[in-house]
């Protein structure tokens, strides 16, 4: 008991959004230690990892052709086991030291899109126990987004999140600590880089790179009419000489490209409001929807989304950080927040 009480005020448990495009850790009675891109650098001759996090970003697209800078994770789930335990391992042992946690190995909150399978739980499970974790647990993402942008989850008037990571759109309503609804698409930020250059392609015989697409996106993209018109200069390859050409594009052109992810987004969102049980359309109705995650960051979703559904929206605070901070709420009262994590047919993971 004593030593239960001990361990609990030393022990370093971590809350992680193992995220498609970034990774962020939270460490208990600390706060966020990590935030990276969610990338390795692996040689394809050695197996040899080079580098993991933004290091490796920085590699993407410039390596010679043995050298991979890979997202392990894709449509945010695992798609390359032993690179997603490596990234994971890395980052663990990185808090790890940062805290002097000798004395226990943490206990790990992580996130996941909802609606993965059993194998998929799993897995993350088993690469976070390899990794080093001592137990893991599982929540799912619009719950912890929706804990990280302070809903009051457990309540019984619930609750309405639309989380836009890199890979997935997740659609929630939550109530009295559960998941009433969900709807998780694979059409996010990653797809809405690929529109742009769907768009340079096909309009400008322009050849872009994901990254200046990401750029443009972040610079000049909007989901509704902007007041004042933005410019962006996009740099690729002429697709007809070869030869490096750059061509400016304005914000309504960018917007064009874009919808067409937006437009599924948005109708997703209006299915799942359809499907909301009557007794919680009101409390839905008068608190709104809450945008979270790096997509909410693009310019006018909000108004996109409330023209669409009439209901009020919110923005989250800091959407890029709101899974890792709900995680973070969770590992720091496990006992009180224990029904919110995701319940798997292998139960509570001990080692
Ligand atoms: N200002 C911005 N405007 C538009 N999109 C943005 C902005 N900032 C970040 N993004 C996009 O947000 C996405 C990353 O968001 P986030 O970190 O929430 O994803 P993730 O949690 O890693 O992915 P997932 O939840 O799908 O696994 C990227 O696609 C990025 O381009
Ligand atoms: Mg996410």
């Amino acid at each position: 008991m004593i030593f239960d009480r001990f361990y609990q005020r030393f022990s370093k448990d971590i809350g992680i959004d193992l995220g498609t495009a970034n990774t962020l850790v939270y460490v208990k009675g600390k706060g966020i230690a990590i935030n990276e891109p969610s990338v390795v650098a692996v040689n394809q001759r050695t197996k040899q990892i080079l580098a993991i996090g933004s290091e490796a970003r920085r590699m993407v697209g410039r390596t010679p052709p043995h050298i991979v800078a890979t997202r392990p994770l894709v449509d945010g789930v695992i798609s390359d086991f032993e690179i997603t335990e490596s990234m994971l391992r890395y980052f663990i042992d990185k808090v790890h030291v940062q805290t002097y946690a000798f004395l226990r190995r943490p206990r790990v909150v992580i996130g996941i899109p909802s609606g993965v399978t059993e194998v998929e739980k799993r897995a993350v499970v088993d690469a976070a126990l390899n990794a080093g974790a001592s137990e893991a647990y599982l929540v799912e993402e619009p719950m912890a987004a929706a804990i990280g942008s302070r809903l009051n989850v457990q309540d019984a008037s619930g609750c309405m999140i639309v989380d836009i990571g890199g890979g997935t759109a997740e659609i929630a309503v939550i109530s009295l600590g559960g998941i009433v609804i969900s709807r998780s698409i694979r059409i996010a930020g990653d797809e809405m880089n690929e529109n742009i250059i769907q768009y340079a392609r096909d309009n400008f015989n322009l050849l872009l790179g994901i990254r200046t697409a990401e750029d443009v996106k972040m610079k000049v993209g909007s989901a509704y009419p902007l007041e004042e018109p933005l410019y962006a200069q996009m740099r690729g390859r002429d697709l007809v000489s070869g030869l490096p050409k750059e061509v400016t594009i304005s914000d309504a052109q960018v917007r064009e490209a874009l919808m067409h992810s937006l437009r599924v987004i948005v109708n997703s969102i209006k299915n799942v409001i359809e499907e909301i049980p009557p007794e919680l359309i009101s409390d839905i109705m008068h608190k709104g929807i809450v945008l979270a995650g790096g997509g909410a960051l693009l310019r006018g979703l909000d108004k996109l989304v409330h023209e669409a559904t009439k209901m009020p929206v919110h923005i989250a605070e800091d959407p890029l950080t709101c899974v890792v901070r709900g995680t973070g709420i969770i590992v720091e009262d496990l006992e009180t927040l224990r029904e919110v994590l995701v319940p798997t047919e292998f139960g509570r993971i001990l080692r």
